[in-house]
């Protein structure tokens, strides 16, 4: 595990996307996996000027998202799809084909998680996976539980989640009640494993990943046996070590 110090939530940002364009310049056929949430906006606003600058193409490149709600189409303006097209993919050129989530229109859970870990596989496996972490230590959408959840597969939402995202629709009846999401074991097979965390809300959960036992309670803290694990953090979430 390599920890790196960023000063705030902007010089994070820019550190994640100097890895991830190196990644994507050294082999420019890189498959990328990529996050939603507000941790990784600053990355995708950084790697599009660098894109426009001409500084890195991705134009090689195929990306896996870690998680979709299922029940939503693309086009939803809560869907991770919408998310991704709207922080990254429509000002980047990574061909339409090559771009690849969990599809929440598919209601067949089973069929759509094999799918995705087939696709993964066909892919060539993941080269360099993004995540964040929430505030109780989950990655993707694999929260605390009694064991690490393999393969993508599919989540019923706690009612905690339902009601924090309630603000982002007409009614609390329109919010999904399960995602499907990337597995423990999915996130673990990518090459290298590049997270990042900001901010004071997160320096408990930072401590207790990354510096207290592994136990799928804290899903986040099996990164410490990934053998090429990068977690770039600002000030305010390494405050609590
Ligand atoms: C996003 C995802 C989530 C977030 C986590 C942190 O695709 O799977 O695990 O990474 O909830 O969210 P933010 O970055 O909004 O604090």
């Amino acid at each position: 595990m390599k920890i790196i110090r960023a000063k705030d939530y902007n010089d994070m940002s820019r550190k994640a996307a100097n890895i991830i364009s190196a990644q994507v310049i050294l082999k420019p056929d890189s498959v990328l996996g990529l996050a939603t949430g507000s941790s990784p906006i600053g990355i995708y606003e950084q790697l599009i000027k660098w894109y426009n600058k001409g500084d890195v193409d991705f134009g090689g490149c195929t990306t896996f998202n870690l998680d979709e709600y299922r029940g939503l189409t693309p086009d939803h303006d809560q869907s991770y799809h919408y998310f991704m097209h709207k922080n990254f993919f429509d000002a980047v050129n990574i061909p339409a084909e090559r771009i690849n989530l969990p599809d929440g229109a598919q209601l067949d859970a089973e069929r759509e998680c094999k799918r995705y870990d087939a696709a993964i596989k066909a892919a060539g496996g993941i080269d360099l996976q993004l995540l964040g972490m929430g505030l109780n230590g989950h990655i993707g959408f694999n929260e605390p539980n009694d064991e690490f959840d393999k393969e993508t597969h599919c989540v019923d939402l706690t009612e905690m989640t339902i009601e924090a995202n309630k603000r982002f629709f007409n009614s609390i009846d329109e919010v999904p009640r399960q995602a499907y999401t990337m597995g423990i074991a999915t996130i673990m097979r990518a090459k290298c494993v590049l997270m990042v965390v900001s901010g004071k809300d997160k320096a408990e959960i930072l401590k207790k990943s990354f510096f207290g036992p592994i136990t799928p309670q804290v899903p986040a803290s099996i990164l410490q046996l990934h053998p090429n694990f990068v977690l770039i953090a600002d000030e305010d979430a390494l405050s609590a070590l």
